[in-house]
């Protein structure tokens, strides 16, 4: 200290603190274009359209730019690329500044350490605040100007203070003792501040070393002489900014619907200074920001007693932009004071009011509950159809371009055919589900009720649908269509009318009528259909399908006898580079191929295993399991085969159908089961095999003449091994079987004909 130095002068600055601002932008109003509301906030200060902080979706002119520097915490806001900091944007038209405080210090001496005070410019249409700022200087021999830029000219303005001692200084007072303030003009754009001292400070310096000057909000600076010591270097101050958009008056802008800046019906111009410029602003009960085109939007006054003037008598009833107020029930309307109770309710009226009342409060009640019963009951509906793989199913039906909406049915359909599932629409009930009987749009159809299907099965089950739903075989029971919205899937099928093979094998008296009696040509027919169908989805559809629940109770007879096999419940899709699938055992005893229950290992001979012990039904007419026989018929499959080598085959033969022409057929279809049997499942034959032979047979049964000539042939192709040529019809073919491993087996049908 006390060392001279030279006097200069000093510049000042901005300010702010943002409680000062009126709250005028609630968060719920919005504040900027609609994809550009992530950047329309800098740490917790809102930046309104038609500010911004990028171009693309926000600054509507340069003018508006600001940059967010995010290394402060929290992150500052700053006009443009300079160093002026904004705490607040208002809508209104009104921002607030930080600047920095000039000081002009003196040393004992004499000398001068004087700040480089800012110098101020700001933007195009934003003016300082002449009525909410004033110049300030702090100092008890000191002198500043504030001059600068205003409209297309010059200003210059200015204070002096002096005092004598502490004991001048008066808290509170700024009026040139130690503290001074003037106004500055309107429309002021740019601001330099020059400070000086008459007498060095040397009279003062005891007390006052430096002097200050500052432009600033008014209100926020109230001079105290502690101030004389507080007002340090790097101090802020706020000062308040008016912005206004354009260079025209509200009449030329609006001329340009282009360029014009106030947005939608709700939003309107005006003129804030006699400047050239224009602002805009909600519309009257409007609330929001003026400049976005939906950015307007009708205040609730009603929410807040300080925006109506309703009565504690009144009810609120908010308006399109406004409110009205009505009076309470009992009050009456008393000229400009609001309501006063009236007595013209009579007391009758009064209750009976109040009964009504109740009712209708009870009918609403009644209508809510049973709305919202409606809700969550299509919610649930919703919630299953979603477990239940709907959505899957759509999209998957929707790749395969197939109409969803006659696919898929819904709850409320089915429940209506099948008069809401009543025991006396059930036609059938199995492993995987009930089947019932129904009708839609008077057709008859069967909907099967699957079992609950797990989530993690729901892909499963839903590729099979899609599968089904692209069979078309005329041989398998149709798909019409499914329902996902209950607990359980809900299968819809065609109505297969004639029951199962299963029942006419095994629950119809023994040659009944000749009409209803299942003869050997309509069970060669049946096997032949069933063997063409497995045929088909093993090898012709777009993706090996595996059925592995063939059995009689899955094939449908319809009133010709013909075969609609159906159940693919448990069917399997064998992905093209994946011939063997390891999977959990699955099927019905009796039918189910032992080498895929030893090892697990699916493939398509499993359904052949399947196919030969219904041939063996069909032969004999009994179950292939049943638990009152005999414990060696226990397994009636096993005790066939051992029948057929013990050349017995004629003891377990259906009686009804042995007949001296049939014998030899009898004979080769029993071989035909036989090998299917195989306990290798490669030493079966293929489905398609086994259809091209019984094709044979059925042609051999249409001309008989053939007959021999093709049984020999037959005969040979099943001796291959042991090269026996037995044509009585109990060829041993089983000991080494049906290798196809060997090579191509030569079909009748492929070469001789
Ligand atoms: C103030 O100080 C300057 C140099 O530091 C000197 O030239 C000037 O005479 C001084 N003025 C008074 C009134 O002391
Ligand atoms: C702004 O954020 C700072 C820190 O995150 C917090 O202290 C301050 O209260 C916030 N101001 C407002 C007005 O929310
Ligand atoms: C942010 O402020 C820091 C410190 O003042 C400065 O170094 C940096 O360059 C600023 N960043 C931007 C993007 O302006
Ligand atoms: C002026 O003041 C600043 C900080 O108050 C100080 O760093 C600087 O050394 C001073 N300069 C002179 C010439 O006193
Ligand atoms: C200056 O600020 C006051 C108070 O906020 C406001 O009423 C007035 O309209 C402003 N002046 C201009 C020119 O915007
Ligand atoms: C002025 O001094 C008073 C009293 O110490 C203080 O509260 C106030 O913040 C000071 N003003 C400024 C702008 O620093
Ligand atoms: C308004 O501003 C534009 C460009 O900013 C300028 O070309 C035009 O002359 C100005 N008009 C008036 C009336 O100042
Ligand atoms: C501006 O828009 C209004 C309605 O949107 C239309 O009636 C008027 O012709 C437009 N004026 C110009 C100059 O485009
Ligand atoms: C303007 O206000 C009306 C009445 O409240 C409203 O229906 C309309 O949507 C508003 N228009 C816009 C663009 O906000
Ligand atoms: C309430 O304000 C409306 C205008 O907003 C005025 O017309 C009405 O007379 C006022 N009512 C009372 C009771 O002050």
């Amino acid at each position: 200290m006390g060392i001279s130095k030279e006097f200069q002068f000093i510049i000042i600055l901005l300010m702010l603190p943002t409680t000062f601002f009126v709250t005028s932008f609630p968060a719920d109003f919005p504040l900027a274009k609609p994809n550009c509301i992530a950047q329309s906030q800098c740490g917790n200060i809102s930046i309104p359209y038609p500010f911004g902080t990028t171009q693309d979706c926000n600054y509507q002119h340069p003018n508006f730019w600001v940059t967010c520097n995010q290394t402060f915490n929290p992150p500052k806001l700053f006009m443009q690329d300079t160093t002026i900091e904004i705490t607040n944007i208002s809508p209104d038209g009104q921002l607030k500044l930080l600047q920095y405080i000039a000081h002009d210090c003196y040393n004992q001496d004499g000398t001068r350490n004087t700040s480089n005070g800012p110098f101020i410019r700001l933007p195009l249409y934003m003016t300082v605040n002449n009525t909410a700022n004033k110049f300030t200087i702090v100092g008890c021999d000191t002198y500043g100007f504030i001059n600068g830029r205003r409209q297309n000219g010059n200003y210059a303005t200015g204070c002096i203070t002096t005092c004598d001692g502490v004991g001048d200084l008066k808290q509170g007072s700024c009026t040139g003792v130690g503290c001074c303030q003037t106004s500055i003009p309107e429309d002021v754009w740019e601001v330099d501040v020059t400070m000086g001292s008459y007498n060095n400070n040397s009279y003062v310096w005891a007390f006052n070393k430096c002097n200050y000057a500052f432009l600033v909000e008014e209100s926020a600076f109230t001079f105290s002489p502690e101030n004389f010591t507080n007002l340090r270097n790097g101090k802020e101050l706020p000062m308040v900014v008016d912005w206004a958009v354009g260079n025209k008056t509200c009449e030329e802008a609006r001329a340009i619907n282009s360029t014009y800046a106030c947005k939608g019906p709700n939003s309107t111009c005006y003129e804030p200074t006699n400047g050239y410029s224009y602002r805009c602003r909600c519309k009257d009960g409007y609330q929001g920001n003026p400049y976005l085109y939906e950015g307007c939007k009708d205040i609730d006054e009603c929410k807040d007693s300080k925006l109506n003037n309703c009565t504690e008598n009144e009810y609120c009833t908010n308006t399109v932009a406004g409110f009205y107020c009505t009076c309470h029930k009992g009050y009456k309307k008393e000229g400009q004071g609001g309501c006063v109770r009236g007595e013209s309710l009579a007391y009758g009226s009064l209750a009976a009011g109040l009964a009504l009342g109740v009712i209708v409060i009870l009918l609403v009640i009644c209508l809510i509950y049973l709305e919202l019963k409606r809700r969550s009951s299509n919610k649930e509906k919703k919630k299953n159809f979603l477990q239940n793989g709907g959505t899957i199913l759509q999209e998957k039906l929707k790749q395969i371009e197939r109409n969803t909406s006659r696919l898929i049915y819904s709850l409320t359909e089915l429940q209506k055919a099948t008069n809401n599932f009543h025991v006396n629409m059930i036609i059938g009930q199995g492993g995987f589900g009930t089947v019932y009987k129904g009708f839609i749009e008077n057709k008859i159809v069967a909907i099967k009720q699957s079992k609950e299907v797990s989530s993690n099965q729901v892909d499963q089950f839903v590729n099979e649908i899609v599968v089904l739903s692209q069979i078309n075989h005329k041989n398998v029971v149709k798909l019409l269509g499914c329902c996902l919205e209950g607990q359980v899937p809900l299968l819809v099928y065609e109505f297969i009318s004639n029951g199962t093979l299963y029942e006419h094998l095994h629950c119809k008296q023994p040659k009944t009528t000749n009409d209803d009696f299942l003869n050997w040509d309509r069970r060669l027919n049946i096997a032949l259909e069933t063997a063409g169908v497995l045929s088909y989805l093993h090898t012709d559809a777009f993706t090996t399908i595996i059925h592995r629940d063939v059995k009689s109770s899955n094939i449908l007879l319809d009133n010709n006898f013909t075969a609609k096999v159906s159940d693919f419940g448990a069917s399997k899709l064998v992905p093209l580079d994946q011939p063997h699938l390891t999977i959990t055992v699955q099927g019905t005893f009796g039918y189910l191929d032992p080498e895929y229950m030893e090892t697990s290992q699916l493939t398509e001979k499993s359904d052949v295993y399947s196919f030969g012990a219904v041939l063996v039904e069909l032969l004999t007419g009994m179950r292939v399991v049943s638990r009152n026989r005999p414990e060696e018929e226990k397994n009636f499959v096993m005790f066939f085969v051992s029948k057929l080598r013990g050349k017995r085959l004629f003891d377990v033969l259906d009686d009804g159908i042995v007949c001296e022409e049939n014998k030899e057929q009898l004979i080769q279809v029993a071989n035909l089961a036989q090998v299917c049997l195989n306990r290798k499942g490669k030493d079966r034959p293929t489905m398609k095999q086994v259809a091209m032979e019984l094709g044979g047979l059925k042609r051999d049964r249409k001309h008989p003449a053939n007959e021999h000539n093709y049984k020999s042939q037959e005969m040979d192709l099943y001796c291959l091994d042991d090269g026996s040529n037995s044509n009585d019809g109990y060829g041993n073919s089983t000991s080494t079987g049906y290798d196809t491993s060997r090579g191509h087996i030569i079909l009748p049908m492929n070469d001789a004909r």
